[in-house]
């Protein structure tokens, strides 16, 4: 598969089917998410693996009010929720690293999650408190988002996006296309 057609393969998915995700799996998209790119090599992200049905309730509960993914993270018999550390990454000229990297790393994982036949879906966190709380997260550590892991039971049709003119420029801002 190329990369483009790895890229056109991720789907946000929403359905899963309660079959285990293999251990070997697991480890091949952890490691692609460890390999990820990072400010200064600071390597800010943390994973942390959910995979105990009453964990997964209690996460599940936890968005309830805010997420509409909710149903997916409960469906999944893996939540990946993704954590970064402010003190291993720094905010430099307004620009918080620590969401750049955080974001690549778990990147990576989604789209080596896609290349192995398993789906994912990146979830906002809207109930920090409540999942600092649920996994037991020290207050200096940030819980930025999550994903369910899993097989899907589904198929997606793929999303919009933008036109390449409306989002690439040639010389100068604004200018004509690449
Ligand atoms: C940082 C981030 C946060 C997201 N948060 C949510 C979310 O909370 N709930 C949800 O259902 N989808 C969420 N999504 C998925 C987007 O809605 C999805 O990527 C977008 O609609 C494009 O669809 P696609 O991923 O299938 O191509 C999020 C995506 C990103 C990158």
């Amino acid at each position: 598969m190329s990369f483009l057609e790895l890229a056109q393969k991720r789907r946000s998915l929403r359905s899963y089917l309660p079959d285990p995700v293999e251990q070997e799996k697991l480890e091949y998209v952890l490691e692609c998410a460890r390999l990820a790119p990072s400010w200064k090599n600071l390597q800010c992200w943390r994973f942390i693996v959910v995979e105990d049905a009453d964990l997964r309730q209690e996460l599940t509960t936890a968005y309830a009010e805010t997420n509409p993914g909710r149903k997916a993270l409960l469906q999944a018999p893996l939540i990946v929720v993704l954590c970064g550390v402010p003190a291993e990454s720094e905010v430099w000229e307004g620009k918080d690293y620590m969401m750049l990297d955080a974001g690549l790393a778990m990147e990576h994982l989604i789209l080596a999650a896609a290349e192995q036949g398993l789906g994912t879906c990146w979830q906002g966190l809207f109930a920090e408190d409540k999942v600092r709380e649920i996994l037991k997260v020290p207050e200096n550590v940030r819980v930025l988002a999550m994903t369910p892991l899993g097989y899907p039971a589904e198929e997606r049709k793929p999303r919009p996006r933008k036109e390449m003119s409306q989002i690439v420029f040639k010389g100068t801002w604004g200018s004509g296309n690449a």
